[in-house]
């Protein structure tokens, strides 16, 4: 998408005085007037909804914290409000903690000149890149998607900067309505809407707390865009919705599939995000203050039932969506507060995925499926962000469906067959009391009364989770969990070493590694190697990664594995050699025909298991599956 839009422009500060502030104004639109001039002619503009402007609208400032000069937003209050930001809360205290420094004291000795022109030197710093002439970019990528119903216009560009930026326009609403939107609109809805606040934070009256937002909103609409035809009157109240119920600005890039994680460092820094295929991009977004991220972060925490405080400033919590939300609060983090969001793959991995992305080639994941086959247990390494809990969710939708499946997270990340006998576990942190607390031991623990023959474990990170873990194998259980280590060596030497503490003469319950490798450089991902796990943790690597030739290796010979099949199931090595081959024209078959769903690969692999000449009858007529 070559063309470079006017960005949204978020509600700023309040001016610091309203005759100097309107110099600046002026200023500012006079050197903005100049370079939309320099912008080429065919630019399109994205004014199609009538840009409403708001009596009381309030100029685009950003907040001015940090190097010595103060908020000018706070310097204004000290001398009378002007009521404009009561818009900001939904009835949700913003606590002073979630706010960056100065302290007032420092604030008043600063002289109103200084302020302001570091306002003007600000806004021009921050001004949108969007708005820039395109001369400048390079456009590596662009794209659309909706954003529930708004839709969004991507554009990846290369600038001077040392990584792309990710410009995120909105076409279909002007600034101005945006801002009307964003402040008095949103300010009708909530008094618009009849709901208790329990009601707004029940994760099961979800559905219905958000038609009866889309009723008011369309009602609070309709009030006042009489003539807007009602497809835009929807995309209107989608925006009004994200504003309201979710978390603001931040829902566009999370509603992009190819973002993997967005995150915000602070409120002066662009939020930055993952892209699968550019890797860290700056956005255009900037959010507003410090508490604004604060209110997000609170937000999300109130709908797990949870706090973010000067106490407790560190959150792990999720999205009803999904996705994995960690949040930090100043002082902990040095300049300001943080988000970062993992985005949830709304398309659960599953083992064609893997190999049709050249994550993994036919020949291991043939080899890994006959392990999950005969029971053995695996654990799936890597770095973070590698992959692991993805390879699981993966390797979990090639169990069984008469095998009963306990999994266990701190937040829910897999998603299994639905047909799977499987009953999932999620941890629970303690209340502020320090009450209520379930750790994934208990849950361990627990899961052993509850007649598993598989069990699934999000991360194993202490020794006590790993001591259950073991003992689980042990007594006949086969067990699949992920652990952080960089590389099958490394993820013994974590398994025996303090704090994990595992005797190596356990080791040999388990039966191979997984790892997993994010490639920085090309940004892509990679099964690193594959390795049984011999007598005293000793490893037989089977297949390694070559990254020079970007292909997989076979390094060895399957030796404990084969012999444990051989014993369990009455296999030669050369009929195993049979099986891993029978399962590369399967799964080759399955890439080819597209079957990637995790229901369609968990139904081809059940009647694999059930019926095998079925499924290998399909493959070799090359015909389509009947599911
Ligand atoms: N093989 C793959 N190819 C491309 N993208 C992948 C692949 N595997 C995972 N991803 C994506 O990478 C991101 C991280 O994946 P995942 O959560 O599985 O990693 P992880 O190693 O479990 O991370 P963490 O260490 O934070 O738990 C997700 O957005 C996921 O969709
Ligand atoms: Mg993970």
């Amino acid at each position: 998408m070559a063309r470079s839009k006017k960005s949204s422009k978020k509600p700023g500060s309040k001016p610091a005085s309203k005759k100097t502030v309107e110099e600046i104004v002026k200023k500012i639109k006079e050197s903005r007037a100049m370079r939309e001039r320099e912008v080429p002619a065919d630019e399109p503009e994205d004014d199609e909804m009538p840009a409403l402007e708001p009596s009381s609208r309030k100029e685009d400032f950003p907040r001015i914290e940090d190097e010595g000069v103060p908020p000018l937003e706070d310097s204004e209050e000290e001398g009378g409000d002007d009521g404009e930001d009561d818009d900001e809360d939904e009835g949700v205290p913003s606590p002073s903690v979630g706010a960056a420094p100065p302290s007032p004291s420092e604030k008043a000795e600063i002289p109103k000149e200084l302020e302001v022109a570091a306002m003007v030197e600000r806004t021009q710093e921050f001004e949108p890149i969007a708005e820039r002439p395109a001369s400048r970019h390079k456009v590596l990528d662009s794209y659309t998607f909706l954003s529930e119903a708004i839709p969004v216009e991507i554009s990846i560009l290369r600038k001077e900067d040392f990584v792309p930026i990710y410009s995120i326009s909105i076409p279909g609403i002007a600034g101005g309505t945006k801002l009307l939107l964003e402040t008095k609109l949103r300010a009708e809805l909530i008094s618009d809407v009849k709901l208790d606040i329990t009601e707004i934070l029940d994760p099961k009256k979800q559905q219905m707390v958000k038609a009866k937002f889309q009723d008011s909103a369309m009602r609070v609409l309709g009030r006042n865009f009489a003539q807007l035809p009602e497809s835009k009157m929807r995309i209107l109240a989608s925006y009004l919705i994200q504003n309201t119920l979710g978390l603001g600005e931040l829902e566009t890039p999370l509603h992009d599939d190819f973002l993997e994680e967005v995150v915000v460092n602070n409120s002066r820094d662009p939020v930055w995000v993952y892209h699968k295929k550019y890797g860290w991009c700056k956005t255009n977004l900037r959010l507003k203050n410090e508490e604004r991220i604060y209110d997000y972060a609170a937000l999300v925490a109130r709908k797990v039932g949870r706090q973010i405080n000067i106490l407790s400033p560190l959150l792990d919590a999720h999205l009803p969506s999904g996705d994995r939300v960690n949040a930090t609060l100043f002082p902990v983090s040095n300049y300001g507060n943080t988000l970062t969001i993992r985005r949830f793959s709304r398309n659960p991995w599953t083992i064609t995925n893997l190999i049709r992305g050249k994550t993994i080639s036919p020949e291991v994941a043939a080899t890994i499926w006959l392990c999950v086959q005969s029971e053995l247990s695996l654990v799936v390494a890597g770095g973070t962000g590698s992959g692991k809990t993805s390879f699981l969710n993966a390797l979990s939708g090639l169990i069984p469906a008469n095998q009963r499946i306990i999994s266990i997270e701190d937040t829910r990340e897999l998603t299994l067959p639905s047909f799977l006998h499987w009953v999932p576990m999620v941890t629970r942190e303690p209340n502020p009391e320090g009450k209520g607390e379930v750790s994934m031991l208990d849950l361990m623990v627990n899961a052993l009364r509850q007649r598993p023959d598989r069990i699934v474990v999000g991360e194993v990170r202490r020794q006590r989770e790993a001591e259950v873990l073991f003992e689980a194998m042990h007594t006949g259980h086969s067990v699949y969990a992920t652990l952080h280590a960089d590389n099958a060596q490394q993820t013994i030497s974590r398994l025996v070493n303090p704090p994990i503490n595992v005797p190596e003469e356990n080791l040999d319950a388990l039966a191979g590694v997984v790892v997993q490798y994010r490639q920085r450089r090309k940004n892509v991902r990679r099964t690193l190697e594959f390795a049984e796990v011999q007598k005293m943790g000793k490893l037989n690597t089977i297949y390694r990664w070559d990254s020079k030739r970007d292909v997989t290796v076979k390094s060895g010979n399957l030796s404990s594995i084969a012999n444990t099949i051989e014993l369990y199931s009455g296999l030669t090595p050369r009929e195993i050699d049979a099986e891993i081959l029978e399962k590369v024209s399967v799964l080759n078959w399955m890439v080819k025909h597209g079957y990637e769903a995790v229901n369609e690969v968990g139904s081809i692999v059940s009647h694999y298991y059930r019926d095998p000449e079925e499924v290998l009858g399909a493959v070799k007529r090359k015909a389509k599956w009947e599911f």
